[in-house]
C-alpha cells in the first residue's frame, strides 16, 4: 500500500462518495463513523447526535460488537469529555482519556480506551453531533502510539463534508414526511367527496329496498339494482381516489354528461327531485373540470342530506372562457358562519380548496329558512 498524502486523498474522496450516497440519516450516520474509523486506522468510532435533554438523539458506534453494544448498556449522556466537545465545539486530541481531569470512568462492559481524538460536526452556527475515536492502530513496539495534528486535520475535513450529508439526508427526510402528509390529506378529501356520497346513497337505496320487499317486491328489485349499480360507482371511486385517476366518466363522457348522469342517479336515490340543466359550456381544462364535478357532488350530497329540500337544481353555464356551476336548494339553509366558527367540516373545507386550488372562487349563500346555493366559477383555458 502507498503511504503519504496521496493515500489520505483517496481514502478521504471514497469516504465522501460513500456518504454522499446515503439519503437515510441513520445510513449517512454508519457511513461517516466507518468512514473515520477506517480513515484514521483507529480501534472505535462512535457518532453521538445530541437531543435538547443531555442525552443522545442517535448513537452509532463501530469497532464494538452487537453483543458488547448491548452488554454495555443505556447510552451514554452528555457529560464528561462528550459534553465538553459539544458545548465547545472544540476538537480534543488526548494521549490518554483516562487520564484527563473530566473522565468520568466507564460502564463495565466498555471497552478499554487510551488515546483518543474527537471532534464536533457544524454546520453553521449549529453542532450537529461529534465524532469519537479511540486507540490508533499502529506498532505498538515502543510502547504506546496515538491520534497526530495530521489525524485530526484529516478528521476535520471529513467532519465538514459529514456535516452537509447529514444536513442533506434530513431535509431528504423532512422533505418525505411532507410528501406522505399531503398525500394523506388529499386521500382524505378524495374518498370524503367521492366514495362517502356514494356509499350514502347506497344506504337510503337499500334501506328503501328493505322496506319495499314485501309489499312490493317488483320496486324492491328495482332499488335493489339500484344498490348493486350504486356499490359498482362506489368501488370505482375508491380505485380512482387511491390511484389518484380522474374520475372516469369525466374522460369518456366530459363535465357536462357526467353531471347530468349524476344528477339522474342522485335523482332516483333519493325522495328529493334533482335536476340538471347546461347551457353553452364546453370542455374546461381538465383539472378544472374535475374540481366542478367534486364541488358539484359535494354540494349535491350536503343539500340531499341536511337541507330536507324538495327539489335541488344543478346548472352549469358559460361565463367568459370558463364556466359557473350553481347547486341550488330549497332546503331549511345555514348560516355559514356559525358554521364555520363551530370547526372544521370536510365538506365546505374541501370544496374551498377545490375552487382556489384551480383558480376559481366558491360562494356560499345560505340562511336560515332560506335554502342554499353552492355557486363555483372557474376561469377555463
Ligand atoms: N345544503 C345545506 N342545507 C342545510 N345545511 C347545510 C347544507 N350544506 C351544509 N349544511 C350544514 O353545514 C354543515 C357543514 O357541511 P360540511 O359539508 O362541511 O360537513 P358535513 O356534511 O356535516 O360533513 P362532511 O365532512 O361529511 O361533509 C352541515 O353539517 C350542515 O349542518
Ligand atoms: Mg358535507
Amino acid at each position: 500500500m502507498s503511504q503519504g498524502p496521496r493515500s489520505g486523498l483517496n481514502a478521504v474522496s471514497s469516504a465522501l462518495l460513500a456518504m454522499s450516497r446515503h439519503l437515510e440519516v441513520r445510513d449517512v450516520l454508519k457511513t461517516i463513523v466507518a468512514s473515520a474509523r477506517e480513515l484514521l486506522d483507529a480501534e472505535y468510532a462512535a457518532l453521538g447526535v445530541p437531543d435538547d435533554h443531555g442525552g443522545f438523539a442517535q448513537f452509532v458506534v463501530d469497532g464494538v460488537s452487537d453483543e458488547q453494544w448491548k452488554a454495555i448498556g443505556p447510552l451514554p449522556r452528555q457529560h464528561g469529555i462528550l459534553a465538553a466537545m459539544l458545548q465547545k465545539a472544540e476538537p480534543e486530541r488526548l494521549a490518554d482519556v483516562r487520564e484527563d481531569p473530566r473522565f468520568e470512568g466507564w460502564p463495565d462492559a466498555h471497552p478499554d480506551m487510551s488515546d483518543f481524538l474527537g471532534l464536533p460536526i457544524r454546520y453553521g452556527d449549529e453542532t450537529l453531533g461529534a465524532l469519537f475515536l479511540a486507540n490508533k492502530r499502529c506498532p505498538r513496539i515502543e510502547g504506546r502510539c496515538g491520534f497526530t495534528a495530521d489525524d485530526e486535520e484529516l478528521l476535520g475535513i471529513l467532519a465538514q463534508h459529514a456535516a452537509i450529508a447529514l444536513t442533506n439526508a434530513r431535509l431528504y427526510e423532512r422533505s418525505r414526511e411532507l410528501t406522505i402528509a399531503e398525500e394523506r390529506s388529499r386521500l382524505a378529501h378524495e374518498l370524503h367527496d367521492a366514495v362517502s356520497q356514494k356509499l350514502f346513497s347506497l344506504r337510503l337505496t337499500a334501506q328503501a329496498a328493505a322496506a319495499l320487499v314485501d309489499r312490493d317486491p317488483s320496486r324492491a328489485k328495482g332499488e335493489l339494482q339500484q344498490v348493486a349499480a350504486l356499490a359498482a360507482e362506489a368501488a370505482d371511486e375508491l380505485r380512482a381516489a387511491v390511484v389518484e385517476l380522474r374520475p372516469a366518466a369525466l374522460d369518456e363522457d366530459g363535465l357536462v354528461a357526467t353531471l347530468r348522469t349524476h344528477s339522474q342517479v342522485l335523482h332516483r336515490a333519493h325522495s328529493a327531485r334533482v335536476t340538471f340543466d347546461s347551457n353553452g359550456v364546453r370542455a374546461l381544462p381538465a383539472a378544472q373540470e374535475e374540481a366542478m364535478l367534486r364541488v358539484a357532488q359535494e354540494a349535491l350530497h350536503n343539500a340531499l342530506r341536511h337541507s330536507g329540500a324538495a327539489s335541488v337544481a344543478v346548472t352549469l353555464d358559460k361565463r367568459g372562457a370558463g364556466a359557473v356551476l350553481r347547486v341550488t336548494d330549497d332546503g331549511k339553509g345555514f348560516d355559514p358562519q356559525v358554521i364555520r366558527r363551530a370547526g372544521r367540516h370536510l365538506g365546505l373545507v374541501s370544496m374551498r380548496d377545490r375552487a382556489s386550488g384551480v383558480g376559481g372562487r366558491l360562494t356560499v349563500d345560505s340562511a336560515p329558512g332560506k335554502g342554499t346555493t353552492i355557486e363555483m366559477e372557474v376561469p377555463g383555458g
